[in-house]
């Protein structure tokens, strides 16, 4: 019999008005685009303003990928939001997005694992639309990175920017959809990324701290390991794969897990350069950007990837 998967029916993304060039942070930080060019590949990123948010982008995203799919709000049942820059403590953003929908009665939460949060959240609506628990569902990945920003800190004020992305997943049986997801988690790892805030500790948002070398020397192995174990569990090798699109971190972390593959360079999707760093926006926003451009088409064979503090990370390979 035919296997019940969650098939990807359409994305969409949404980016903050405000264009941030690298220029412009010259003025704020001791740096220059030279050498944010040259470390990572970043040359703009967009900055949340007044009246957006995590919530407002969110639910531009969803609005798109709904379109997209060819449905309406109120087939949704499952919304699933990652983020690690929600509007308040709570409610959750899921919900946020539902009432602005206008969707009635649905399943709605949110989920961090940072960076990695798109992949976490594919996870777990593919985990529900398989047993029945959901038909359709929204996984959306959304950031205000800006928002929890040390704007004197230049090795982080750099790597970030804002923005949105997001999936409608469905039920269908056949050979399209999620092949296979993993996902990884390893707390020790928390110094080396995070944030010196938060609701039950100094009642205060806080801002984000960074070992980056370190982050870049884990990030590289973890990911080209990741990739090899979803990828042997969907029964592929790496010449299979018509896209790797991975977390948007750094042009040099791609190219790194890229070489490990042995993947051409051709067949990544990189919008680092333009995005920055959006955290669990980056993946949705780099597949909606392909999508829409062309190079993703019905049919094609996607890896998705992603790293982020704790440390997280995971995979997904999907027949799109
Ligand atoms: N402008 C100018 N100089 C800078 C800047 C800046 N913005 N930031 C740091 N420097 C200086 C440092 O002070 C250092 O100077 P020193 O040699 O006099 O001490 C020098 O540049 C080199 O610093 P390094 O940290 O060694 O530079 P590196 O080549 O490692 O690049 C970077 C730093 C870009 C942060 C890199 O390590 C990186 O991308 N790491 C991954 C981090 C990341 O992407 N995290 C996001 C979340 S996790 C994830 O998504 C995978």
């Amino acid at each position: 019999m035919a296997e019940r998967r969650s098939v990807i029916l359409g994305t969409g993304s949404a980016l903050p008005q405000r264009e941030m060039l690298n220029a412009e942070l010259e003025g704020i930080v001791d740096t220059s685009d030279e050498w944010i060019v040259e470390r990572t590949g970043i040359r703009s990123r967009r900055i949340a303003g007044e009246g957006e948010s995590t919530s407002t982008l969110a639910t531009a995203a969803a609005r798109r990928a709904i379109e997209a799919a060819g449905l309406d709000a109120g087939d949704i049942g499952l919304i699933i939001v990652a983020t690690a820059t929600p509007d308040h403590t709570f409610p959750s953003v899921g919900t946020q997005v539902q009432a602005a929908l206008g969707v009635n009665d649905c399943v709605a939460f949110d989920v961090q694992a940072v960076c990695s949060g798109f992949l976490y959240a594919l996870s777990v609506a593919d985990s529900m639309i398989r047993t029945g628990a959901a038909e359709k569902a929204l996984v959306i990945g959304a950031e205000t990175m800006s928002r929890i920003l040390d704007w004197e800190d230049r090795t982080t004020c750099v790597l970030f920017g804002d923005g949105a992305g997001a999936v409608v997943v469905g039920a269908e049986t056949g050979d399209r959809g999620i092949l296979a997801t993993r996902l990884h988690a390893d707390g020790r790892f928390r110094s080396m990324l995070y944030v010196d805030g938060g609701p039950s500790s100094t009642g205060t948002v806080g801002k984000v701290r960074m070992r980056g070398r370190e982050v870049f020397r884990h990030a590289v192995v973890n990911l080209a390991d990741v990739l090899v174990e979803v990828m042997d569990a969907a029964g592929l090798k790496p010449e299979d794969i018509d896209w790797l699109v991975p977390h948007q971190a750094n042009m040099r972390i791609l190219e790194g897990t890229a070489r490990k593959l042995g993947l051409p360079r051709e067949k990544v999707v990189v919008t680092v350069d333009r995005h920055a760093n959006t955290s669990a926006a980056s993946v949705p926003l780099a597949l909606d950007t392909a999508v829409r451009d062309g190079r993703v088409k019905r049919g094609d064979l996607i890896v998705l990837e992603a790293m982020g503090g704790g440390f997280t990370w995971g995979a997904a390979v999907v027949r799109f």
